[in-house]
């Protein structure tokens, strides 16, 4: 058996009121793999999210990227070659990349100084600059505006460059289309199974929305007051629910090929 890229064990969040915001979540991602993560608001996905790529500290449990344990209960590495290391393995994805970029740097400069930690070669760090824009599909042109001149699609293209920067194995994506038009989301996860293909890379998808999971995910946990209630193939879970709470987030969602329809 091939190691997990990704092995989660008893995670728990206990915030400060003992309110447990996450409780025993365990999860593994094989390499490449891609997995779904649906559940309500408030169910605890952000904070395993979080977890998972070193932002929080687990109460509890253990999260092994390629085998390696990189956090032991509360002894999180808070070193900067730790915090480095893991970084470069696994990255973070969120739902407003605007909020990430610097709105007077144009997105060139922007992946130069995030690849100014990996790379001292300025023809180097150029050539991967390059390299980057064209995998999620950016122009240049585009690469020498700001991010307040781009749409939410561009912008979500970019936020996926600079996680791509580290080479990582594994891209923790938290509601990460969820703001998109369908039509722009449509692209971008197309992208994202483009180079899940190209670079074998391995996904974990937060989001509410259970189209995009059928989509793009081969399984799927379902979350509910921070436990895992139910966990399988996402074609099964989906077609075949198990749990009465996942029952009900299905009865509650608008169905496969359903498409807003606006008001006027
Ligand atoms: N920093 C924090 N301090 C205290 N409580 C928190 C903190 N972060 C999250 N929580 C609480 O933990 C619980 C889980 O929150 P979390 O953000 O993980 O849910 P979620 O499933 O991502 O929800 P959503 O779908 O709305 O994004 C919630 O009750 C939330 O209020
Ligand atoms: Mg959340």
């Amino acid at each position: 058996m091939t190691t997990p890229v990704l092995e989660a064990s008893g995670l728990r969040k206990e915030f400060p009121g003992n309110r447990v915001a996450v409780d025993d979540v365990s999860l593994t991602l094989p390499p490449g793999g891609s997995m779904g993560v649906v559940g309500e608001s408030g169910s605890g996905k952000t904070t395993v999210a979080r977890m998972l790529v070193g932002l929080e500290t687990p109460t509890a449990g253990t999260v092994r990227i390629d085998g390696e344990s990189l956090i032991r209960g509360r002894a999180v590495p808070r070193g900067r070659a730790e915090r480095r290391r893991r970084a470069r393995r696994i990255q973070l994805v969120f739902q407003d990349p605007y909020a990430s970029l610097d709105p007077r740097q144009t997105i060139a400069a922007g992946l130069d100084e995030l690849l100014r930690l990996h790379e001292p070669d300025r023809d180097q760090r150029r050539a991967r600059a390059a390299q980057l824009l064209d995998q999620v599909g950016l122009d240049a042109r585009t690469a020498r505006s700001t991010p307040g001149a781009m749409s939410g699609g561009q912008r979500q293209r970019v936020a996926i460059a600079r996680a791509l920067v580290s080479r990582p194995k594994i891209l923790v994506l938290d509601e990460a289309v969820s703001a998109l038009d369908v039509s722009i989301q449509a692209q971008v996860l197309n992208l994202l199974a483009d180079l899940r293909d190209e670079l074998g890379i391995g996904y974990l998808f937060v989001t509410h929305d259970l189209a995009v999971v059928r989509q793009v995910t081969d399984e799927l946990i379902v979350m509910h007051r921070g436990r895992v209630v139910e966990r399988g193939l996402t074609d099964e879970v989906l077609t075949a629910p198990e749990n009465p709470y996942t029952r009900e987030l299905l009865a509650a969602v608008p169905r496969d090929g359903w498409r807003p329809v606006r008001l006027h």
